[in-house]
């Protein structure tokens, strides 16, 4: 672990989006405190404005070298992330990643190897972009009773629905702008199939309620079949379509995880992010409710946020856990009503979903809709059924 004031000495992998945005924010600090020496990438064909000694290939060497404390792990693959990750921390350097699929996937396995090892393992970039809510967690809702958490944790999803919105465009179009701006991961379905949501919400669920979670066990549902009918019919009701990664304690005490497309009507905060946007509200026995919004994407943003990691781990921070450490969470049920709206192309086969109640229901020529309250579990049941297929779902309201 860093101790205060000691000298950063950095090296970086990764030169894309992110890495170029922090390395710039970094160039524009004047503290002297942080020292970059090495940047490594993968393809050595690719035309830089970057050379030797800084750029280097050979990822080992950094492992290797003794001057560095300090990677910052900025690369788009999740498997050599966490080969990264794992090495350097096992060679006793500090780790900064904002890889959201490896440390959902890995969260309890890298917390062990940090403590092991003793040094600081931060990863505020990988929630958000530039929101600060890992560290609001942290410092603010450490001892918080959390009743609900969530809300648009993906930039490029969340373009996709403003543009399909405010301007009437189809999701493809508003897809490849969405990619041409950078707010679209290398692969643009981890966003739009809700999982790059899912990672992050696996992410803040064990800060904010100590639970850990397997990314597989959330019911998830993207935005990649959504069509103008949808957006219109939600326009009708006085909603925008949102995609929604939600954590919420139920009236049994325990608590409800989903990724989801959500009606979402004036009265919410959630209702005005736009764009590349991101928003998350909390709620909360003592702070009540708190709204956290900003950039969720892009390499100034996400690098800012990074740097901020930097400077933290400079004065010796590490992540505190306190909820996860105490083992104080509370159980996870995915036994939970809800209600949706349900378009399927028409007359095909349906899934049998259970439907407790139906308040609309109506045809045209292309597709069927309904509007029904089922049951959380029953979707998760049927997931691998429901993706074969067509459909659009969204939630209408929790019930
Ligand atoms: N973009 C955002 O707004 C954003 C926001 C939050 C979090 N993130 C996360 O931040 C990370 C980086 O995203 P990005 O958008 O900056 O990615 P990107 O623009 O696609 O750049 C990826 C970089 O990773 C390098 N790379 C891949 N495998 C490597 C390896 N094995 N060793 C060394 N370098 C390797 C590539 O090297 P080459 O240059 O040689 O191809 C490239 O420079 C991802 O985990 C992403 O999920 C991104």
């Amino acid at each position: 672990m860093s101790r205060k004031g000691h000298k950063m000495k950095i090296a970086v992998y990764g030169y894309g989006t992110v890495a170029r945005g922090f390395i710039d924010i970094l160039k524009s600090y004047s503290g002297g405190n942080f020292e970059l020496l090495k940047i490594v990438v993968k393809d050595r064909d690719k035309k830089r404005d970057i050379k030797p000694p800084l750029l280097c290939f050979e990822k080992d060497d950094i492992l290797r070298d003794k001057d560095i404390n300090l990677v910052i792990e900025l690369i788009d693959d999740a498997d050599d992330a966490y080969d990264i990750v794992v090495s350097a921390m096992r060679a006793g350097k500090n780790v900064i990643s904002a890889n959201k699929k490896m440390i959902a996937g890995k969260q309890e396995e890298l917390i062990k190897i940090s403590e092991n090892n003793n040094v600081s393992f931060l990863y505020d970039a990988s929630v958000g972009g530039g929101i600060a809510i890992i560290r609001n967690l942290e410092d603010s809702y450490s001892d918080e009773n959390i009743k609900q958490l969530g809300g648009i944790l993906n930039a490029s999803s969340n373009y996709i629905l403003s543009q399909m919105h405010n301007t009437g465009v189809e999701y493809s179009e508003a897809l490849k702008v969405a990619t041409e701006k950078g707010f679209a991961e290398s692969n643009p379905a981890l966003d739009v199939e809700g999982i790059d949501s899912k990672y992050k919400l696996v992410i803040l669920v064990l800060h904010a309620f100590g639970l850990p979670v397997d990314p597989d066990d959330i019911f998830t549902w993207g935005i990649s079949n959504i069509i103008k009918q949808d957006i219109r019919f939600a326009k009708k009701k006085g909603s925008k379509i949102k995609l929604i990664a939600s954590a919420e304690i139920n009236q049994s005490g325990k608590l409800v995880l989903s990724v989801m497309p959500h009606f979402i009507t004036l009265s919410s905060l959630l209702y005005s992010v736009e764009d590349e946007s991101n928003g998350i509200i909390g709620r909360s026995v003592f702070l009540g409710e708190q709204f956290f919004y900003g950039k969720g994407a892009g390499g100034y943003p996400t690098g800012a946020s990074v740097f901020t990691d930097l400077d933290a781990i400079s004065n010796g921070h590490v992540y505190k856990y306190k909820k996860y450490r105490k083992g104080n969470f509370p159980d996870y049920t995915k036994d939970h009503l809800l209600e949706v709206y349900l378009r399927s192309p028409a007359g095909s086969k349906k899934v049998m979903i259970k439907f407790i109640s139906v308040s609309e229901s109506w045809s045209d020529n292309e597709y069927d809709y309904i509007i029904a309250v089922t049951n959380l579990k029953d979707l998760y049941n049927k997931r691998e059924e429901l993706k074969e297929k067509e459909y659009f779902l969204a939630v209408t309201s929790q019930v």
